[in-house]
Parts: C-alpha cells; sequence; structure tokens
C-alpha cells in the first residue's frame, strides 16, 4: 500500500542518518593469531577475492629437526557478518615432510573478541603405502587475535 511503503522510505531515510543498519562486523584475517597450543600465525594481506598468504609459527612439531617459520596460503570468504569461513595450507617444507590444512570460521565472541575456530588435517609422509593408514592426524585449534 501507499502508506506502507511510505513507512518503508521513512525507515531507510532513519537509518541512513541513524546509522541503524551499519554494524558491519568484517572478518579480515589479516594480522596476527595465536592458538590455544601456543602457535601463532601472521596473515599479511587479503586480496579482494579473498585469497591470502602469510607465515606458521608452530609451537609443537612431530618433526626432526628444529621447528622454523612456514608459509601458509588461504582464501576465505567475505561476507559481511563477521562469520565467514576459510581455509588455509601449511607447508612445513623447511623442517617436515608433511602438510597441514586448516578449515574454519571466524566468530565475534560474547565480548566482541574475535576468535577462529578450526579443524586441521596433518599429512605425514609415509615410506610405503602400506602405510598410508596412519599418515593422516587431526585436530582443531581455537585463535585469538594478537594484533
Ligand atoms: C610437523 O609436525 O611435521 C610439522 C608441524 C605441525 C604442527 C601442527 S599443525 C596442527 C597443529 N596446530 C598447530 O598449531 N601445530 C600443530
Amino acid at each position: 500500500t501507499p502508506h506502507s511503503s511510505a513507512l518503508l522510505e521513512l525507515h531507510q531515510l532513519l537509518s541512513l542518518f541513524m546509522d541503524t543498519n551499519a554494524h558491519p562486523q568484517q572478518c579480515d584475517l589479516t594480522g596476527w593469531w595465536k592458538n590455544d597450543l601456543g602457535s601463532r600465525m601472521q596473515v599479511f594481506k587479503v586480496e579482494n577475492d579473498g585469497t591470502f598468504s602469510g607465515e606458521y609459527h608452530t609451537a609443537v612439531s612431530s618433526a626432526m629437526k628444529p621447528i622454523q617459520p612456514s608459509p601458509l596460503v588461504g582464501s576465505q570468504h567475505l561476507d559481511e557478518d563477521g562469520q565467514c569461513t576459510f581455509g588455509f595450507t601449511v607447508n612445513w617444507k623447511k623442517f617436515s615432510d608433511s602438510t597441514a590444512v586448516f578449515v574454519g570460521q571466524c566468530f565475534n565472541g560474547g565480548d566482541g573478541k574475535e576468535v577462529l575456530h578450526t579443524s586441521w588435517l596433518l599429512r605425514e609422509k609415509v615410506d610405503a603405502e602400506s602405510n598410508d593408514w596412519k599418515a593422516t592426524r587431526t585436530g582443531r585449534n581455537t585463535f585469538a587475535r594478537m594484533g
């Protein structure tokens, strides 16, 4: 009806001035994050298409060589509700033959602080196909923003 569409327009006009629609909870992964194991990662920059790269500093390892910072590449959704899903791969090539993939989602906790809930698969290299069954570990990590 003309009356209700006038009301709708009034509401839209009001929201322009009163910011009633202005709660854009972005989920930009750029920056430093720390997980429950003490591992840290830096996401350098998220591109306009959601792809990103960074560096992962794991606090723990099952490899024999000393831990080194490791490159990561990933992709995130760009939804504006602050609850984007994402995935990334870490190649531990400097000290391990393994590869890890993480998938997760960003949330804004009750306190408004950003948190990432992730699940991961860690694939180790085995010397024979008959050992394939034991080559993949899985787990979960929660990350909080450091900076
Ligand atoms: C390796 O052990 O071969 C390389 C390091 C793997 C570190 C894993 S990846 C999943 C879990 N979450 C972390 O932050 N570190 C471990």
